[in-house]
């Protein structure tokens, strides 16, 4: 018989997703080298409008979110969980920098291309900021994060980052970020809010196609990693959006009846034409929800930011006293 090496998450989470019943993958695996690089193709995307709120939100209320964080230029370390390029915290930290804010930035993220790309491009354009990089995934970084003297911390969790979890795995989340949290120290969190469905849909359904190769990226990488035989043009991507619910869930649909070897596993893992593989759920929020989600965790809702069109809100959180 042969043995069955199981050597990491990796191997061990792609195998029981494509063994169940209703095929799963989780969207943490997304963010290899390439992965990454397609990701910043999509926030760039005029569809993908989640970037362009939240930039302006930056740009039009970086002095209030200064004045929000800092009372009277008190110092604080920004925590970033989930930097990827660190495009829109830029705008915030130059802002910060100008302003003479005492402070020093760690932006932690999956993908460790991103970290040393970020942390290297901070050193060059923002030389006098004080930058620690840290790579993992962020539930397991937690610790990590806390124990340095009294110094206030701000995390911040951008770009809707928290709306691939569900609500059980959200309250989890915050809950352990409590867990860390002193007193003083706050939560600086984006959320994108439910609207018009079109809307949300073209920034997943886009025209570019690079929603598309993002999903499609982690076949490529299970085929890469795990010795398989996906054929990627064996599949197309499709999203969907549940109005009531605000969950806008993303699928990998096979054309063809067909299967799969994975040589790693040595297993063969069967499709049906027009089965699907559940890629991963962006959530979409109201302010009823972002309230209780903060209540339910142990914070309250300090103020929200939002941008002109109400698309998308950074919600400053701080402990529930
Ligand atoms: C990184 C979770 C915010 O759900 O909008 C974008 C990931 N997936 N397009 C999102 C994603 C496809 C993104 N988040």
């Amino acid at each position: 018989m042969e043995q069955i090496d199981i050597h990491t998450d990796f191997a061990v989470d792609v195998l029981s997703g494509l063994s169940a019943k209703q095929k799963f993958l989780s969207s943490k695996y997304f963010y290899d080298e390439k992965g990454s690089k397609i990701f910043q193709d999509i926030m760039q995307m005029p569809e993908y409008y989640l970037t362009d709120c939240e930039l302006e939100i930056f740009k039009n209320s970086q002095q209030e979110i200064l004045d929000a964080f800092s009372e009277n230029n008190a110092s604080f370390d920004l925590v970033e969980l989930g930097a990827g390029d660190g495009i829109k915290t830029k705008i915030l930290l130059s802002h910060f920098l100008s302003q003479k804010a005492k402070f020093k930035y760690s932006p932690i993220d999956i993908s460790e291309d991103s970290v040393v790309n970020l942390v290297a491009e901070l050193n060059h354009d923002l030389p006098e900021l004080k930058v620690n990089g840290l790579i993992g995934d962020y539930f397991d970084l937690m610790k990590k994060i806390i124990p340095n003297g009294y110094t206030k911390k701000i995390i911040l969790v951008l770009g809707s980052n928290i709306g691939n979890y569900n609500e059980q795995m959200s309250l989890e989340f915050l809950g352990k970020l409590k867990d860390v949290l002193y007193p003083q120290d706050m939560l600086f969190i984006g959320f994108d809010m439910k609207k018009d469905p079109d809307v949300i849909l073209k920034a997943y359904n886009d025209p570019h196609g690079h929603t598309t190769a993002f999903n499609l990226n982690l076949l490529q990488r299970i085929n890469d990693e795990l010795n398989a035989d996906f054929n990627l043009e064996n599949f197309y991507h499709k999203e969907e959006y549940n109005p009531q619910t605000g969950t806008a869930s993303s699928f990998l649909i096979s054309k063809i009846e067909q299967h799969i070897t994975i040589n790693e596993f040595s297993t063969t893992i069967q499709f049906t034409k027009g089965e699907r593989i559940f890629m991963e759920i962006s959530q979409k929020y109201d302010l009823d929800i972002i309230n209780e989600l903060a209540l339910k965790s142990g914070f309250e809702v300090v103020r929200n930011f939002f941008d002109e069109r109400l698309y998308f809100t950074n919600s400053l959180w701080k402990l529930k006293s």
